[in-house]
């Protein structure tokens, strides 16, 4: 921590929009962390747009599974915290072994419900469930299975369809990440087997 502001590398490939709510937040001094760089694998999608916007730098990544360039970037960029907010790709063991403890994502379901795809929103409406949501979580090798930092339920209503639904989960996400950034940044988590303990939240 430099400064007093963990230094975020946030990997996206879509829309972006979990990125925009984290620099939101960290405009309004409420994130507790810097995101420092943006890696993208998908140098056409909106992300670019977000992170342009905010003056963050933007690297397009080579190598989806992050073998190769993504972690001389982050460190390069001094990142002490990973982010994968919409990140479409399905990162090398290596990878993820190196950032263990230190790399979160976002994923729209209440894990481990609907897990392990990218239709998670798609998923739980053909499965029929009443609620569905969304879940932060540390990333380990299995996909999806990390020890869970925190989720928000989200109601299915009689006439959802999958765009609908995926925005009111959206919607929750963009809480639920920033917070999460912000407990990490100020060492307040701490994972105890599949248990993540939360300092100072109930
Ligand atoms: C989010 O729903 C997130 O849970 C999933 O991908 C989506 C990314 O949305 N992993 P955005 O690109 O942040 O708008």
């Amino acid at each position: 921590m430099v400064g007093g502001l963990t230094k975020v590398g946030v990997l996206a490939s879509g829309r972006g929009s979990n990125l925009g709510a984290l620099l939101e937040q960290q405009r309004l001094g409420a994130l507790g962390g810097e995101v420092v760089v943006v890696l993208t694998n998908r140098p056409d999608a909106p992300v670019v747009e977000v992170a342009s916007k905010y003056d963050v730098p933007l690297f397009t990544i080579a190598d989806p599974r992050g073998q190769t360039d993504a972690s001389v970037l982050l460190k390069g960029h001094g990142v002490e915290l990973v982010v994968l907010a919409g990140y479409d790709r399905i990162l090398a063991s290596e990878f993820v072994r190196e950032w263990e403890g230190r790399m979160i994502n976002i994923h729209p379901s209440l894990l481990p419900a609907f897990g392990g795809g990218l239709h998670a929103v798609r998923d739980a409406l053909a499965y029929g469930v009443k609620a569905t949501g969304c879940t932060v979580h540390f990333v380990t090798e299995d996909v999806d299975a990390g020890p869970i930092i925190s989720q928000a339920a989200v109601p299915v209503l009689p006439d959802d369809d999958e765009a609908r639904l995926a925005k009111r989960i959206r919607e929750k996400e963009h809480q639920l990440l920033p917070e999460a950034v912000r407990a990490y940044a100020e060492g307040r988590l701490t994972v105890v087997g599949r248990r993540v303990v939360i300092e100072g939240s109930a």
